[in-house]
């Protein structure tokens, strides 16, 4: 329940104006937001990369504003530019939301949201480093599948997201395990209604051990990502039981989520990349945060508290 109001919350343009206009609120969105520009961005990127890979994703969603969109397609190209010229595309990688990038605008969001895509695909291609499209709530599922179909035809290396609370995506996995494929797997982070979407933590486990299974046997690249340590576990044996060498997936965790455990993976010599936001847009992405643990949402409301 207070995972669905945060979720709720995260939409509100009122919560939204309270939480961003208060000052102590920084430190706490700063354990998960690398800064607000793309200095902010190439200095975290730059630490990291001593022993992780990075994905880094400039803050944006939902957005109307088709102008807006444009912005946020030569905010990549930019970011990607920076990451060539310090020598990084090799370690780091960028995530996209089609939201962002004109998906959700009235007239044609999807043509362009992928003509926008494929932009930035061109400079990541030009940078040496991919692509990674997220996914968002699973009234887009079907449109970013498509578009991941369709820009996979001139950039292979497109990778994509599948949530593991969405009953259809052991099917999905199947059908996006073939060669090439970059598959991050995740277990969800909105509020979907059970029609679509398994709700009991127990069932969305089962279901990504599940997904995990059929990606691991694929041709595909898996991307693990997940902060339940069990679960990497099981990746782990199921990558050893199909036969797979450490270079032949990899396991995923969000900036600020666990940076110990991150930190033991690599130095055990595993693949391992930490997603890094940065951007002005951070409100959304940092309540969707507050709901994964409740320990986080303690110190949001102390710091509300104080204010
Ligand atoms: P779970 O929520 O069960 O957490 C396991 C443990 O990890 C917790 O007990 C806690 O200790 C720790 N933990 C988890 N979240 C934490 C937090 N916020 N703060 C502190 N500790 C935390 N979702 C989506 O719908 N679309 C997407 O495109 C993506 N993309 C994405 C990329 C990457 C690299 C990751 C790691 C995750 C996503 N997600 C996502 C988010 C994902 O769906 C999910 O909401 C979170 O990863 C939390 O789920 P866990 O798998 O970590 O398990």
């Amino acid at each position: 329940m207070l995972r669905s109001a945060l979720i709720a919350a995260s939409r509100s343009a009122a919560c939204r104006s309270v939480v961003e206009r208060t000052p102590v609120m920084r430190p706490i969105v700063s354990r998960f937001v690398a800064g607000s520009t793309v200095d902010d961005a190439v200095r975290v990127a730059r630490e990291l990369a001593v022993d992780r890979l990075i994905s880094l994703d400039h803050l944006g969603e939902d957005t109307v504003d088709r102008s807006q969109a444009e912005q946020t397609t030569e905010a990549y190209r930019v970011l990607l530019a920076r990451l060539a010229a310090e020598g990084l595309g090799e370690r780091a990688e960028v995530s996209v939301k089609l939201s962002a990038l004109g998906q959700a605008l009235p007239v044609d969001g999807e043509k362009i949201a992928l003509e926008h895509t494929r932009r930035i695909c061109e400079a990541a291609a030009a940078a040496g480093t991919t692509v990674t499209v997220d996914m968002e709530d699973h009234t887009t599922t079907d449109s970013t599948l498509a578009t991941v179909r369709a820009l996979r035809a001139d950039f292979p290396s497109t990778g994509t997201v599948l949530q593991a609370y969405l009953k259809r995506t052991e099917a999905d996995c199947a059908d996006f395990a073939g060669p090439g494929s970059r598959i991050r797997l995740c277990k969800g982070a909105y509020d979907e209604p059970s029609s679509v979407a398994y709700r009991d933590k127990s069932e969305v486990d089962k279901s990504y051990v599940r997904c995990l299974k059929v990606l691991m046997a694929g041709q595909g690249y898996p991307m693990v990502a997940t902060h339940d340590t069990r679960l990497i576990a099981v990746a782990e044996e199921l990558a050893g039981n199909a036969r797979r060498s450490r270079g032949e997936y990899e396991l995923q965790m969000l900036y600020g989520v666990r940076p110990r455990v991150q930190q033991e993976l690599a130095g055990r010599g595993l693949r391992m990349r930490v997603y890094v936001p940065y951007g002005t847009e951070w409100y959304p992405y940092f309540m969707r945060r507050l709901g994964e643990r409740p320990a986080n949402l303690v110190f949001f409301l102390r710091a509300l508290a104080r204010r």
